[in-house]
């Protein structure tokens, strides 16, 4: 291909090329986001057979289905017919899809049911030939991904030390089912990467979000700063690469357990008021049931395009070189008493609602400046040339102080690995919609 990227990828920079190029954008769309497994949906999104949710793999439009043999299918939204969108709504249930252009309709497994008369079409035409494509899907502890890669490893392989890690997200609740609920989305004017630099950026965090800590003091909640107070290089916080291109923050180090965060994070009156009722109630349980509702003090970054935060599920989604949609994702957990519920939902009010313009302004302020040529390198040194500052386990996980950009430079190798391979075009040919579930 036509870039170099021993050229544009340094060990302690990149170029702003990689942000800014429509043309690098569109080969991402194939290599990286054809290539891995990306998320599109939660099992408790498509909780019946014959559920459904839209969205993209990448910039291909999908349905993601539970299809009438309760097996998920990923089927690309668009008409074998003449390429309309066959199905135009969010969510829904349906077991069969029509065109609204000429009525073509298919079966919610892909396969082309039937045509408007279709005696206008002669012997030859083979109805098994026009069915919807479908994409490669797999689903892990109800997290379902998508794939054009007919060689991609399985899906578990694909998360190595970051499933742990999404193990210790979800036991939080017992066996206890997470419930996928209601959505922020917005757009901003930026490529998409800048928010998966971000996603585990520890170095931003006392800056861009200084306002939010101290709405929070003002609110009367008596959040330890002292990590915000202090250099957060010394810090116990530490950020991880995981490879395959996942990344992660680690916060649990920094409080000493789950109840005593609780208790720091306890803003007057309003949270207050609720543990007070929760105790009341709920007596030796309160404690467990309170550890329940306040969020994981972790961010887990599944490549390219999912991060756990907190409570939250965010999913990014690129559209064009310079724009990309955040959607975040709120949760319960069925079977918790509707209270501490509703004490998770508090906690998830901070991000979005206040932390995320914080950062998406930050994102396009910095796609602005990487449009200028003379710009040209993206620093993501910080870090380097430092001895013993980071170190590498018996799975390779690679960690260091919290406001390292240790996960920039190596997710970028991972990047530059795939962006290397030769053109998805003859891989994605035969998917035919390999189901399975773990
Ligand atoms: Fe779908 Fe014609 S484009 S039926
Ligand atoms: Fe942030």
């Amino acid at each position: 291909n036509e870039h170099n990227w021993d050229v544009l990828i340094k060990h302690d920079r990149v170029h702003q090329k990689l942000y800014t190029d429509p043309t690098i954008f569109a080969e991402e769309m194939t290599k990286i986001f054809g290539m891995t497994w990306v998320y599109l949906a939660h099992e408790s999104e498509v909780p019946n057979v014959n559920d459904y949710k839209t969205g993209y793999l990448g910039s291909r439009p999908i349905i993601v289905v539970r299809d009438r043999n309760d097996e998920f299918r990923v089927l690309f939204n668009r008409c074998t017919h003449r390429g309309a969108t066959v199905c135009r709504n969010d969510r829904g249930s349906a077991k069969v899809f029509t065109c609204p252009y000429h009525g073509w309709n298919f079966k919610n497994n892909g396969e082309l049911a039937g045509v408007p008369w279709p005696k206008a079409y002669g012997d030859d035409f083979d109805t098994s030939e026009w069915g919807l494509k479908q994409a490669r899907v797999e689903s892990y502890r109800g997290f379902i991904f998508g794939t054009l890669n007919l060689n991609a490893p399985s899906l578990v392989d694909y998360l190595g030390p970051a499933r742990e890690l999404l193990d210790q997200w979800l036991d939080r609740y017992d066996g206890k089912k997470l419930v996928v609920g209601n959505a922020h989305r917005m757009i901003y004017k930026g490529n998409w990467k800048l928010t998966y630099d971000n996603a585990a950026d520890g170095y931003h965090v006392s800056f861009s979000h200084r306002s939010l800590f101290e709405t929070a003091g003002r609110m009367g909640e008596d959040k330890d700063m002292s990590y915000f107070a202090e250099s957060p290089d010394y810090g116990p916080m530490v950020v991880q690469y995981l490879g395959n291109g996942h990344t992660f923050i680690d916060q649990r180090p920094n409080y000493k357990n789950i109840g005593d965060f609780w208790k720091q994070q306890r803003p007057q009156p309003g949270r207050e008021v609720y543990e007070e009722m929760i105790r009341e109630r709920y007596q030796e349980e309160a404690d467990a049931l309170l550890d329940q509702a306040i969020g994981a003090q972790m961010n887990l970054n599944i490549f390219p395009n999912l991060c756990l935060i907190g409570n939250q599920i965010q999913v990014i989604q690129p559209y064009a070189v310079d724009k990309t949609e955040l959607t975040w994702y709120s949760t319960t957990v069925d079977g918790l008493p509707e209270e501490i519920n509703m004490l998770r939902m508090r906690t998830q009010e901070d991000f979005p609602a206040f932390g995320e313009p914080d950062d998406m302004t930050n994102f396009e302020e910095c796609h602005l400046g990487l449009t200028i040529p003379e710009v040209e390198w993206v620093h993501t040194g910080r870090g380097l040339g430092i001895p013993d500052r980071q170190t590498v386990d018996e799975r390779g996980v690679i960690s260091g102080p919290v406001t390292d950009e240790l996960h920039i430079r190596n997710y970028y190798q991972e990047w530059k690995r795939l962006m290397g391979q030769p053109s998805l075009k003859t891989l994605c040919e035969n998917v035919k919609g390999g189901v399975s579930s773990v």
